[in-house]
Formats: structure tokens, C-alpha cells, sequence
């Protein structure tokens, strides 16, 4: 027997403090909880039942399908179509809004997820996760349509994800503070091992794919040559770097020691707007980021107040210890006006 706190204690306890709260939302957190522990299981036998390599198909965005990006959402799509509370779902291996089979009730809740983050890690086996967020959807809407999870993410009920390392932990939040619980495989719950997580405001690491820097634009190339320069630059001390190209362990390592995280708006295809999504990476990871004290911005705006226009949407994304956040929104505003001014201009940037 565990002597802590279990996930499915602690979200009771949550729902006890709202008065009038009927258990729904309880039990939906609870059914996701599930699924991510149904996923946690197949990621960690990994070759053992076969299901490493490609799936042999495309998503929506045309990004090749690793066999573990279709079994997670398959696993969330069967554990959550069931349950009432969900109104529809959407996710990052789905083209389309995922509508509740006629046969099961619906319930108030619009689900979005992405099943299986940094899914070019699976193969070697290198961390991976599950990024959530959870919407109301509109009052009066029976069959929820793309527009109706055309949100802000300001809107989010909730935000998670669950991590997929040494250890698998699923970290919470509902706009009261981030938590973080670890699986104990032996008894199978999740207990509360990372209480009120809190980004340190004070960074000297940034993780960013630093191949790309050719196709930055300039207020990004300034930060992390800056960065580079260490003690002998303006920045007056020496930084660490990290890439692990999983969101979701970039976001953890910043919850539990600081930095800064960059995907940032490049030149490489000027049709995209970046390369994480808006509406299930980049929202409910800006959510937890800001609840833990952090900040989140595409580099011009708040994430969390970024209007979407399409589910599938991307958008450049900087996160992570405050002030770090602050200097490189500072950077991209002094260029931007020096722009305006008359200097040449980015094709194609966002502004
Ligand atoms: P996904 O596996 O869900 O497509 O997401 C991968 C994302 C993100 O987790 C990571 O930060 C980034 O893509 C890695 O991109 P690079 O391959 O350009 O490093
Ligand atoms: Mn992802
Ligand atoms: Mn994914």
C-alpha cells in the first residue's frame, strides 16, 4: 500500500471544493487517466508485442504514422466514445471532428488531444507522451462541428499530459496550479509525487532544433547566439542546451528545473505558421506553463489568447521560465518596430 495521495483521490477531493460539481468532470479525467495508463503499457513493451516502426499511412498533416500514434488514439477514442461526459473528440491523427457513435450518450465536454507526442522517438526508445485538453462544448450544440473547438485556449477546462520515461507521470492542471503524479505499476494507480509545480523563473538552458537556424527570424537567431556567446556575451553567463524532440520531455525538464522551449516560426515552408498545433500541443502546454508560473507566446502574442481558425492549425510557440519568455517577446517587438521603421521585411513571417 502506498502512503500518498492517488490521482483518483486527489480529483475528488478537487470536485468536493466546488460546490454544485456533479462528478462528471471527475469521471471524465478519470476515463483519460485510464486510457493513459492503457498506452503507458503498450509504449513500455514496445518490440516485445511488435508495434514499433511505421504504420504504413499518413495523417492530415502528412506526416508519416508511426504504428504507436495509431494504437494511442485508437486506445483514447475506445476508452473515451463510451463514457457520456464527451461530446465529441478531436486529435492530431484524425482529419476530421470525431463524432460520439448514436449508441452512446453525450455528454458536455469536447476532448482534443494529441495520442502520441514525439512519436520519432518511439523507435528509439526515447521518451514520449500524451498531451490533453479538455473544452465545454457550447450550450444548445448536440452534434459538435470543427467550430465549436475553435476555442482559445483560455477556454481550457483542463490540460495535461502524460510522460512515457523511466518512469511514466501524468501531469494536471485545472486552473488551480499544476500537479504531477507518478504510475506505481505494482498497484496500478498514479499517486501525487510533485505537488504545485512551479517553473523557476531563473534559466540557463533553451532547448530549440538548432539545425534549423538558417530559416529563424532574426529576433530568435539574436536570443540564441546570445545564448551561445555565454560568459563573454551580453547575456554575462554560460548556457546549457537540450533538444529532445518530444514536446512533452521538454516541458516536463522545464517544470522540474527551468528553461526556456522554442519551435519558432521558420522559413522553411512559409505556409506553415509553425510546426507545433495549436489546439493540442500548444494550448494545453501553454496552460500548465502559466499555471506553473511560467510563460507561453508565439514570440508576438499570448498562446492561450491566440484565436483559431482551423483544428489542425500550428503555430511558432515559446514557453518556459518567465523572464526568458519575456526577452525573446522583447526581442521579436524591438525588431518588428525597427521593421516598421523601414527595414526590410520577413516574407512570410507571422505577425
Ligand atoms: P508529434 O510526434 O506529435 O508529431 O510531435 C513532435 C513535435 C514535438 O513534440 C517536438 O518538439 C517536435 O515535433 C520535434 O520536431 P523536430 O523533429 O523538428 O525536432
Ligand atoms: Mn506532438
Ligand atoms: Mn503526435
Amino acid at each position: 500500500m502506498h502512503n500518498g495521495t492517488s490521482l483518483t483521490q486527489f480529483i475528488i477531493e478537487e470536485q468536493r471544493r466546488i460546490p454544485g460539481a456533479t462528478g462528471d468532470f471527475t469521471s471524465l479525467l478519470n476515463d483519460i487517466v485510464t486510457a493513459c495508463k492503457v498506452i503507458a503499457n503498450a509504449v513500455s513493451k514496445g518490440g516485445l508485442i511488435g508495434i514499433l516502426g511505421t504504420a504504413g499511412s499518413e495523417n492530415v498533416q502528412g506526416e508519416t504514422q508511426k504504428k504507436l500514434d495509431v494504437i494511442a488514439n485508437d486506445v483514447l477514442v475506445r476508452s473515451m466514445e463510451w463514457t457520456g461526459h464527451l461530446a465529441a473528440m478531436a486529435s492530431e491523427e484524425m482529419e476530421d471532428v470525431y463524432r460520439i457513435p448514436g449508441r452512446y450518450p453525450r455528454g458536455k465536454y469536447l476532448l482534443l488531444f494529441d495520442p502520441l507526442d514525439g512519436s520519432s522517438n518511439i523507435d528509439v526508445n526515447v521518451s514520449v507522451g500524451t498531451i490533453f485538453s479538455v473544452l465545454r462544448c457550447p450550450e444548445g450544440v448536440d452534434e459538435p462541428a470543427v467550430e465549436h473547438f475553435l476555442q482559445p485556449g483560455t477556454e481550457q477546462v483542463c490540460a495535461g499530459y502524460a510522460i512515457y520515461g523511466p518512469s511514466t507521470m501524468l501531469v494536471l492542471t485545472t486552473g488551480h496550479g499544476v500537479n504531477g503524479f507518478t504510475l506505481d505499476r505494482e498497484i496500478g494507480e498514479f499517486v501525487l509525487t510533485h505537488p504545485d509545480m512551479q517553473v523557476p523563473a531563473e534559466t540557463s538552458e533553451f532547448a530549440i532544433n538548432v539545425s534549423n537556424e538558417r530559416f529563424w527570424e532574426a529576433p530568435v537567431q539574436r536570443y540564441v547566439r546570445e545564448c551561445l556567446q555565454g560568459e563573454e556575451g551580453p547575456r554575462g553567463r554560460n548556457f546549457n542546451m537540450r533538444w529532445v524532440a518530444s514536446m512533452v520531455a521538454e516541458v516536463h525538464r522545464i517544470l522540474t528545473r527551468g528553461g526556456i522551449f522554442m519551435y519558432p516560426w521558420d522559413r522553411r515552408d512559409p505556409s506553415k505558421p509553425g510546426r507545433l498545433r495549436l489546439m493540442y500541443e500548444a494550448n494545453p502546454m501553454a496552460m500548465i506553463v502559466e499555471q506553473a508560473g511560467g510563460a507561453a507566446s508565439t514570440g508576438r502574442a499570448r498562446i492561450l489568447e491566440v484565436r483559431p481558425t482551423e483544428l489542425h492549425q500550428r503555430v511558432p510557440v515559446v514557453l518556459g521560465s518567465r523572464e526568458e519568455v519575456e526577452r525573446v517577446v522583447r526581442y521579436h517587438r524591438e525588431h518588428d518596430r525597427a521593421r516598421a521603421r523601414g527595414g526590410s521585411p520577413v516574407e512570410g513571417a507571422p505577425v
